[in-house]
């Protein structure tokens, strides 16, 4: 199917290349233990320090050595990684060192997902063959239908997604040959060409309609828009301007670094488990709200607010911390300037809104932004729009639900966390991940009888 031609998303190149380039040698860093007055010179590589060269630092023998206490991780590296590289300050997004911006405008989803695992774009032959593997997986073993049958009408589709992901491991039990670079490879193709169709099986039971099997005529998200909207009885054609829409909203969400899903699939696949059950538990990372959820609770979040008129009642709501009351969709933990998705996000909405009629909502997602993007609370904890902050608005307009939110950002993210999981598996450094904890608990005591209890 031809790629529609998209209005070009210009972005000039505004930066030299971000990634800095630490030639000097290892620098070290002098740590001196006050309890003991010793002395210890820790190497710095890559701007980091070793957490287990502290583990020398001790008060005595019997000492465990000095741990790191980093909850959430808000300062720890948990791995090398070549995949993506974000500069929060600058508001960069770089795949495999392609800006974000140029692949959106130029690439198309599995093109990206290819770059995302192999490390290169693919040659016109590679790109071919790549698509052919792809689309010839896309279907599902009939079993899938009556395994969602089980779930009731108005069941929550992430939550039919992710457990269908993981029950897909009962189907591929090769799966389990992690270290066997062909079965990596068989249950990548699976995964990437399966997860459409296990999202538009799981929209079509909750809205009561049959299961339209996959039209390996059509390209991938031509593929999904006719799995979610055609009825049986019409020929139905996907409208090539929110094909390549999603194809590019698709691009946008395939990887970010070590968000929590991905941490959690890297996590889960470093117990050496099967990729269909790891990506289970990263989907279900990300459907919470503060994560892939987002992008629901922004238009839930929209469509409490109303109206216009109502926006600065809800920004003061915010900033009093009414309630846990959270602006969805603006705030990052990396990027501390505009989420560079979320620009173009913007721009696809328009394009969407040509085809579908303005969606309604939009105009008080702007008057928020405006608000929010001049407000010092914001401003002072660099509060800027995210990917989710559009996004809900392009996929309400396009027919969704807000409920297929989440699952429309993991569909493409399984690119993003198979080329994660891939990278931990082969990454000599790396092992079952087990932190260690503060203990806070209660000291050493003996079992008291119930009857002695007081
Ligand atoms: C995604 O990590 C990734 O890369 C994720 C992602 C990806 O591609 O994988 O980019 C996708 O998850 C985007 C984020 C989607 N989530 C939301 O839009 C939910 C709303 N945003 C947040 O709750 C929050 O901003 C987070 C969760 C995204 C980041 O939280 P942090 O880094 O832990 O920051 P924090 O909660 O410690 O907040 C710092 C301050 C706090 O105020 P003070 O305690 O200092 O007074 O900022 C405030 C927060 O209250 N704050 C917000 C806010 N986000 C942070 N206040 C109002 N509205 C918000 N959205």
């Amino acid at each position: 199917m031809e790629r529609t031609a998209f209005p070009a998303i210009h972005f000039p190149n505004r930066f030299p290349n971000p990634i800095p380039q630490t030639n000097r040698m290892a620098d070290t860093l002098t740590i001196v233990d006050n309890r003991t007055g010793k002395t210890y010179e820790l190497p710095v590589q890559a701007g980091t320090i070793r957490a287990m060269d502290l583990r020398q630092i001790k008060e005595g023998p019997d000492d465990f050595g000095v741990m790191t206490y980093d909850p959430a991780f808000m300062n720890t590296a948990n791995c090398r990684s070549a995949i993506t590289y974000i500069d929060g300050d600058k508001g960069v997004l770089l795949y495999r060192g392609y800006p974000i911006e140029q692949l959106a405008e130029q690439s198309d989803y599995l093109e990206t997902a290819y770059l995302l695992l192999f490390g290169e774009l693919p040659t016109a032959s590679q790109q071919h063959s790549w698509t052919q593997q792809i689309t010839t997986h896309t279907m599902l073993h009939e079993n899938v239908k009556k395994f969602m049958e089980g779930f009731r009408y108005d069941a929550h589709p992430m939550g039919i997604f992710l457990s269908t992901v993981g029950a897909l491991s009962t189907f591929y039990p090769d799966a389990r040959r992690i270290f066997d670079p062909d079965s990596r490879r068989l249950q990548t193709r699976r995964l990437i060409a399966k997860v459409p169709s296990i999202a538009a099986y799981a929209f079509r039971h909750i809205v009561g309609r049959p299961y339209i099997y996959p039209d390996n005529d059509l390209s991938y998200t031509g593929n999904f828009l006719n799995m979610l909207f055609k009825m049986p009885a019409e020929n139905f054609l996907p409208n090539p301007v929110l094909a390549r829409a999603l194809d590019v909203l698709f691009i946008l969400h395939a990887d970010h670094e070590q968000n929590c899903s991905t941490s959690a699939m890297r996590n889960i696949g470093s117990s050496h488990v099967d990729p269909y059950s790891a990506l289970a538990g990263a989907a279900a990372a990300l459907y919470g709200p503060l994560h892939g959820g987002a992008n629901e609770a922004v238009l839930r979040m929209l469509n409490e607010i109303g109206s216009i008129d109502k926006v600065p009642e809800f920004i003061k709501k915010v900033k009093a911390g009414e309630a846990q009351t959270r602006l969805m969709g603006f705030g990052h933990r990396v990027y501390k300037s505009y989420d560079p998705r979320a620009k173009v996000v913007k721009q696809i909405a328009e394009l969407v809104f040509t085809v579908t009629g303005k969606n309604p909502l939009l105009d008080i997602a702007l008057e928020l932004e405006r608000i929010a993007l001049e407000d010092e609370y914001f401003v002072s904890r660099k509060l800027y729009p995210n990917v989710d902050f559009y996004s809900g608005l392009i996929y309400q307009a396009m027919g969704f639900p807000v409920e297929m939110f989440p699952v429309l950002f993991a569909i493409p993210r399984t690119v993003g966390w198979i080329a994660q999981w891939e990278e931990m598996l082969l990454d000599p450094e790396q092992k079952i991940a087990r932190p260690r904890q503060i203990y806070t608990g209660a000291g050493l005591r003996d079992y008291v009888l119930r009857e002695q209890r007081p």
